[in-house]
């Protein structure tokens, strides 16, 4: 199949957007369809990805102004089309298709629970590393518990309008709301580790916390993960105001 496809190129100051057209399989991805033209006669199309499966989160862009993952976006709803490929919003962006996902990472609360650390769950959750990762655990995948659905790809950032707004290019603007991913990580630490609670609590509250939330809830709609960061920020708020 041929698709066309309109791509910003550049850094944001002298962006322009060009359109190059692929030949591929029924079936592929806006991932494929980068890759296709960077093997071919575009050898400096700059773009992240790693697992090609929906999994490292590196790979998300705008399609048409909506934040997805490339590559578990199909050519196929093009179709008749040109879609328009845009980096993050929100982010610095360092060229093309590639921003600086640094400020996502800056703001996450400090000493997570891990999830390689933490998911066996035959016996008590605990930080440490499993002792022997390699053995066969009785009880298979029931064995398990995902303590963590988010992929760090910054979807919901680029899309929540304040932190549109607030990340500037120099960005890392420590006063500035920290943003969807963030407070959805806190608000999962408070869940998964009793113990930290108030320091969760304390975090998500400050005035560059829950507060700055204007919830428009544009975070929940384009989460690939189903992690409805959303909803942990309006339990969040629930908690500050009840232990207020
Ligand atoms: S909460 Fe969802 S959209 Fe935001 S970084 Fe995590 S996976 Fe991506
Ligand atoms: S390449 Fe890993 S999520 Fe797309």
């Amino acid at each position: 199949m041929k698709q066309s496809l309109r791509i910003k190129r550049g850094s944001e100051a002298d962006a322009l957007y060009y359109v190059y057209e692929v030949d591929l399989p029924a079936g592929s991805t806006v991932l494929d369809a980068l890759e296709y033209i960077r093997t071919g006669s575009v050898p400096d199309l700059m773009y992240r990805h790693s697992c090609h499966h929906g999994s490292c989160g590196t790979c998300t862009v705008r399609i048409n102004g909506k934040e997805c993952l490339a590559c578990l976006t199909k050519l196929e709803d093009f179709t008749g089309t040109v879609p328009t490929i845009e980096p993050l919003a929100a982010f610095p962006v360092e060229k093309d298709l590639v921003v600086d996902p640094g400020p996502l990472f800056r703001h996450l609360p400090k000493d997570g629970t891990k999830l390689r650390a933490s998911e066996w769950s035959g016996g008590s959750i605990t930080r440490e590393p499993i002792p022997d990762a390699n053995q066969a655990r009785p009880g298979g995948i029931d064995h398990f518990v995902r303590f963590e659905d988010c992929i760090e790809c910054g979807a919901c950032v680029s899309a929540c309008p304040v932190t549109r707004k607030t990340w500037t290019d120099e960005s890392i603007n420590i006063n500035a709301f920290i943003g969807p991913a963030a407070l959805a990580a806190i608000n999962r630490e408070a869940e998964n580790c009793p113990e930290r609670k108030n320091e969760m609590l304390t975090l998500a509250g400050q005035p560059n916390g829950v507060a700055a939330c204007e919830k428009h809830f544009e975070c929940s709609r384009v989460c690939p993960r189903m992690v409805y960061p959303g909803k942990h920020i309006e339990q969040l708020r629930k908690l500050i105001s009840f232990s207020g």
